[in-house]
């Protein structure tokens, strides 16, 4: 009996988060605001203008870039302004219209970007995208981004409706591979000579993973029963 009421529950406020964010939706199409999503410790923002200088600081660091795809070393404030300007035009649009949503992640009580989490390529049709991040190596092993990747995937899955999530991450990048592999993502293979670092020019094999809806589901689900 306490599953069924716990079920009924989870359908009931499932509906309303469904009504509210139709209202949240729509209120930020017709006012141009941007989307902002609260997690226990942190607020993930859209970029800004103000933004580019904190990147910069955060991103100009081998550590950080060598087993990014895009992010080249040295991080110039070119590259970031390339960055927020080309973020920007997609958080002008309305949202079912938007491709890519750059997050600035910053801690509840500091404005302050720390790092960068994204869901970018979303195919509305296929119902898929990729998230991908970056934090500034002094806010490492404190499970900021674990955080703020659940936060992404919930936004993913319950509001823009994705039904895959795809994620990648070079062997070699063993605090990426365990991250992506404790949020819930299937290992599915790895392609060989993939992927070349712009900040290091190296070549690496490339490990592949997804997630579905009713993966996510399904672990949030079981989550809250205990
Ligand atoms: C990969 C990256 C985003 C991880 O961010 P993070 O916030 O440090 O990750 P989390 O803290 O959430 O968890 C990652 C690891 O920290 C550990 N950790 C979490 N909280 C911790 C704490 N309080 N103390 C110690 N370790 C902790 C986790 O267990 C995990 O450890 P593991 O590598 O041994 O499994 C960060 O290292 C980074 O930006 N790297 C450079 C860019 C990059 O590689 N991006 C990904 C490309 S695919």
């Amino acid at each position: 009996m306490w599953l069924a009421i716990g079920m009924e529950f989870s359908f009931v406020r499932s509906r309303l988060e469904e009504v509210f964010w139709a209202w949240e939706k729509d209120y930020m199409n017709q006012n141009g605001q941007g989307i902002k999503l609260d997690t226990n410790r942190l607020v993930l923002r859209e970029l800004r203008k103000e933004d580019e200088a904190s990147i910069v600081k955060n991103a100009n660091n081998l550590n950080v870039t060598q087993y990014m795809t895009i992010l080249p070393y040295p991080y110039t404030l070119m590259d970031a302004e390339w960055f927020v300007n080309k973020t920007l035009e997609q958080s002008a649009k309305n949202i079912d219209e938007r491709t890519d949503f750059g997050f600035a992640i910053t801690f509840r009580d500091s404005d302050i970007l720390m790092g960068v989490i994204g869901l970018s390529k979303v195919d509305r049709f296929e119902g898929t995208g990729i998230v991908g991040y970056w934090l500034g190596e002094m806010f490492w092993k404190k499970g900021i981004m674990s955080e703020a990747a659940r936060t992404v995937i919930d936004f993913a899955f319950n509001k823009i409706n994705l039904r895959r999530i795809n994620i990648s991450a070079v062997p070699e990048n063993t605090t990426s591979n365990a991250l992506i592999r404790s949020l819930g993502f299937s290992y599915e293979g790895t392609r060989r000579k993939k992927h070349r670092s712009k900040s290091t020019g190296k070549i690496h094999d490339l490990n592949e993973y997804g997630l579905l809806a009713e993966e996510w589901a399904k672990s949030r689900n079981e989550n809250k029963m205990h």
